[in-house]
């Protein structure tokens, strides 16, 4: 399931264990984790339905693939209150979740299963994972949706290197990101990496709306 022996994640090498293993072993660390993520989610999720809500149109059921404590899917379910949500996590991070009415939680593993839905969302997932995990995540998302045609899709918000303004701080914001995501060794990603990997999963076609400086809107057609 998770990074294997050739692993370069400096956490890992400093802990024994990658960071979600950490999260199911150490119960503050899981708790921290998961606060931070609602936190994001609180300040990031009013401006994108605000700003692009539109993504969101005609969809009946959505999964928040690593949806963490449903921050992000309860801001969706609140805007499209017509609309199915669900958070799909780790055990140990579902286990912990706070009871809400408008979301749904189920534990499983990305890696091996996503149960089926109309459209898929996944919020700071993919810079988490190295191409060859993101492929077999993006493999998992396109069994998961019906076909574009009967409105599959999958929603992504994640940093696109590269995209938005190019200002001083855009650029410090994009190092800071870089740095930061190689302890766990993930990788932020231009245009063409994503590109190549949404590619290589057996997606037809994406388009990129840049929303907060570098944090960007993906959405992806099978
Ligand atoms: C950076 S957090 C993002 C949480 C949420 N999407 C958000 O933006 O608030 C990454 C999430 O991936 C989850 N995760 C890690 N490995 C997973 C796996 N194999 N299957 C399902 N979820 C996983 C973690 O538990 C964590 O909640």
């Amino acid at each position: 399931m998770l990074a294997d022996e050739h692993s370069t994640s400096l956490f890992k090498k400093a802990h024994g264990l990658t960071f979600w293993e950490m999260a199911d072993k150490n119960d503050s660390f899981n708790q921290s984790i998961n606060n931070a993520m609602v936190s994001d989610s609180n300040f990031l999720m009013d401006i994108i339905l605000r700003e692009c809500g539109d993504v969101f149109l005609g969809i009946n059921s959505l999964i928040d693939v690593a949806g963490g404590h449903g921050g992000a899917a309860s801001a969706i379910a609140k805007a499209f209150p017509q609309m199915k949500c669900t958070v799909l996590d780790l055990p140990h991070v579902v286990e912990e979740a706070p009871t809400d009415d408008h979301v749904s939680f189920i534990s499983g593993d990305m890696f091996k299963y996503i149960p089926p839905a109309d459209a898929l969302f996944l919020k700071w997932v993919f810079h988490d994972w190295g191409d060859e995990d993101c492929v077999k995540i993006l493999k998992k998302c396109k069994e998961a949706i019906p076909p574009r045609e009967a409105g599959g899709k999958v929603i992504i918000v994640d940093m696109v290197v590269g995209s938005g303004p190019n200002e001083i701080v855009t650029r410090e914001t994009q190092v800071f990101f870089d740095l930061f995501i190689m302890f766990l060794e993930g990788i932020e990603r231009e245009e063409f990496e994503w590109k190549n990997i949404f590619m290589q999963a057996g997606f037809s076609e994406y388009k990129i709306i840049s929303m907060l400086g570098v944090r960007s809107v993906i959405e992806l057609y099978p």
